[in-house]
């Protein structure tokens, strides 16, 4: 995925357009272009890197102009190189055009604008469009006209932005699959990938919804349809978002300032309305088969909430990884699915929602970014108003949609009569009771953390293992380390190791182990029993665990003590103890901590 932004003023806009970018970086960062129109045409500048450096490189802050598009790229087709960074123009130079998303009919219409003599530089797919709009302009369409057949010739998915010499004071921009937002200034407009493009500016937005195009000025827009220019009548929403929201307020990095924004989006997740937890839980018990669908970390959250609603309601919710659904689960009318996403627009869940729309099956998504694709496809949404999370590694969010799967379960569980009533208000208590558990854990026991990851950090090669509930925590865990400090870290449930793997322990690999407490005495032993095993055979284990007796064993190489909390909680708590983990394990390795190699907030791409 990369991130799209455009800003058209009657001020000069080179440092806005510079910042809209800087705020969407999240969402890709292996290089970045801003095209500013002045009175000769586009004026190009893009190169591979940060935005930072580029800008710097550039000159960005010397460009000078009132209408200009930006972009900051997640490469799929093509390397990256200077070159494959957007904008792309045609070939005399007079059109630029910013692009998200996946052309999957690029190849056929390159090489059909090449035998009609266009001159590609780059490897890129979203080349193709400024060409095709130039070829519909030599045989004589308006401009406006030339976009719209562009963007029907175009198949896959893309957000796409144009600025041409023809008419400086418009930015032509539209939208099929990959997100788009109009923002409403005074005097100035502007569009992005989301609200973070143009949150420091405005809170007035339009949605665009897939089929649209807009023509946005200074002064206005209007948006019609694509297949037949239909005016479209958009309802202006405002964003609570606020730009504070989105800086790092004193902390060093995003996801250290977000792992500690967790009391107050655990807190915010309690808030949401009791109507919407109950249409949930119904929809879960009534349908013939529910299914709990997310990938990377939401899959994990959902993952989790199968747990709960196995052991709070006694019902079987399987969670399956949304890249994986399609080929491996039969869902079929009177199945209900429920997403969980962060972004609301990762590709693979969002393949799946519309594939059950289609099969015409209920559909619900817990999602935390306002406005997006799969809040908008879904029948019922639950907004879990974690507020912006910046890090493209997912924290705050991943434990908030825990803790709406949690309130659903346990709401579920009241409805078959697993539960009593008051036995679901004492756990929503313990629920209650978490934002000032992990504050006191983030305030008193992070100095611990912090010299646990710096012992441990030359590691490279974890094995993170748990049982029950700590199964997809040591799953999520791995995957933090994984992304965040490029250790490798497999997750794997604690029964499993003996079934192949423990072939591997040995003194180098190293073994973290969430311990749950001994309250839970079934699962406690059958943890310990891998904690033998590894020990047997020469290996060191790392418990996470909650017990002072137990934190004098000479089972554990080393160690990191929770507070002690409810087993309903517990789980929450060693997540929020291995987030902590991963984040100083990076930190001692001087890792991109924010923006890791390789990664985009969200995968908009098959
Ligand atoms: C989280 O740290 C990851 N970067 C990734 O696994 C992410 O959770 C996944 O891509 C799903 O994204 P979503 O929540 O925006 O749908």
């Amino acid at each position: 995925m990369c991130g799209i932004s455009g800003i058209i003023s009657n001020a000069n806009i080179a440092k806005k357009l510079l910042d809209s970018i800087q705020n969407l970086e999240y969402r890709g960062y292996d290089s970045c272009g801003m095209a500013i129109l002045n009175s000769h045409g586009p004026i190009i500048r893009k190169n591979i890197g940060h935005v930072a450096d580029v800008a710097e490189k550039e000159l960005f802050l010397s460009m000078n102009g009132n209408t200009g598009i930006a972009h900051t790229r997640w490469a799929t087709h093509g390397g990256v190189t200077p070159v494959n960074a957007h904008p792309h123009a045609n070939c005399d130079g007079s059109i630029a055009v910013v692009h998200n998303g996946i052309i999957s009919n690029y190849v056929k219409l390159r090489e059909m604008l090449t035998k009609k003599r266009h001159t590609f530089l780059s490897e890129t797919d979203s080349e193709v469009i400024p060409h095709l709009i130039e070829e519909y302009r030599k045989g004589g369409m308006p401009l406006e006209s030339a976009f719209v057949a562009a963007l029907k010739d175009i198949e896959g998915s893309y957000a796409v932005a144009m600025v041409a010499y023809e008419k400086p004071w418009k930015i032509f921009c539209g939208k099929h699959e990959s997100p788009l937002i109009i923002g409403l200034g005074k005097n100035e407009n502007y569009i992005g990938s989301d609200f973070n493009a143009f949150i420091e500016f405005t809170k007035e937005a339009v949605v665009m919804d897939d089929g649209e195009y807009a023509i946005v000025s200074n002064e206005g827009y209007a948006v019609k349809k694509i297949v037949n220019g239909a005016p479209v009548l958009k309802k202006v929403m405002h964003v609570e978002w606020d730009a504070e929201m989105s800086k790092k307020g004193g902390f060093p990095h995003y996801m250290l300032k977000e792992i500690y924004e967790q009391p107050e989006t655990v807190k915010k997740a309690l808030s949401i309305s009791d109507a919407s937890i109950q249409m949930l839980a119904q929809n879960v018990v009534s349908a013939e088969r529910t299914y709990l669908t997310g990938v990377g970390t939401t899959f994990y959250a959902a993952q989790l909430g199968q747990y709960y609603f196995a052991s709070e309601a006694g019902i079987n919710v399987p969670a399956v990884s949304s890249d994986e659904f399609l080929e491996n689960s039969a869902m079929a009318k009177g199945d209900f699915v429920l997403a969980v996403s962060q972004s609301g627009e990762t590709y693979d869940t969002l393949r799946v929602l519309r594939e059950a729309k289609n099969r015409k099956i209920r559909t619900a998504a817990i999602v935390n970014v306002i406005g997006s694709t799969m809040a908008r496809l879904v029948d019922d949404v639950v907004m879990q108003g974690s507020g912006p999370e910046i890090c493209v590694i997912s924290t705050k969010a991943a434990l908030a949609q825990v803790i709406i799967l949690i309130r659903t379960a346990l709401e579920a569980g009241v409805i078959t009569g697993k539960l009593r009533v008051s036995e679901k208000k004492q756990k929503i208590k313990q629920l209650e009771a978490l934002p000032q558990q992990i504050s006191d854990f983030l305030n008193e026991h992070s100095g611990f953390v912090h010299n646990l990851a710096e012992r441990q950090a030359h590691h490279h090669n974890w094995l993170f293992l748990g049982r029950g509930k700590y199964y997809p925590i040591a799953l999520e865990a791995a995957l933090k380390v994984k992304e965040v400090a490029y250790l490798h870290a497999e997750g794997m449930p604690a029964g499993f190791l003996k079934h192949g793997t423990i072939a591997l322990i040995d003194d180098n690999l190293r073994s973290l182990v969430f311990i749950p407490s001994e309250k839970e005495e079934a699962l406690y032993k059958m943890t310990m029993s891998a904690v033998e095993e590894i020990n047997a055979r020469g290996g060191k284990v790392i418990g996470i665990h909650s017990s002072k007796t137990f934190a004098k064993s000479k089972l554990l190489a080393d160690q990191l003590l929770l507070p002690p909390a409810p087993p309903l909680v517990m789980p929450l708590m060693a997540l929020v103890a291995s987030q902590l983990f991963s984040y100083f394990l990076a930190t001692t390795l001087d890792r991109n901590v924010d923006k890791p190699r390789a990664l985009a907030k969200s995968v908009t791409v098959a």
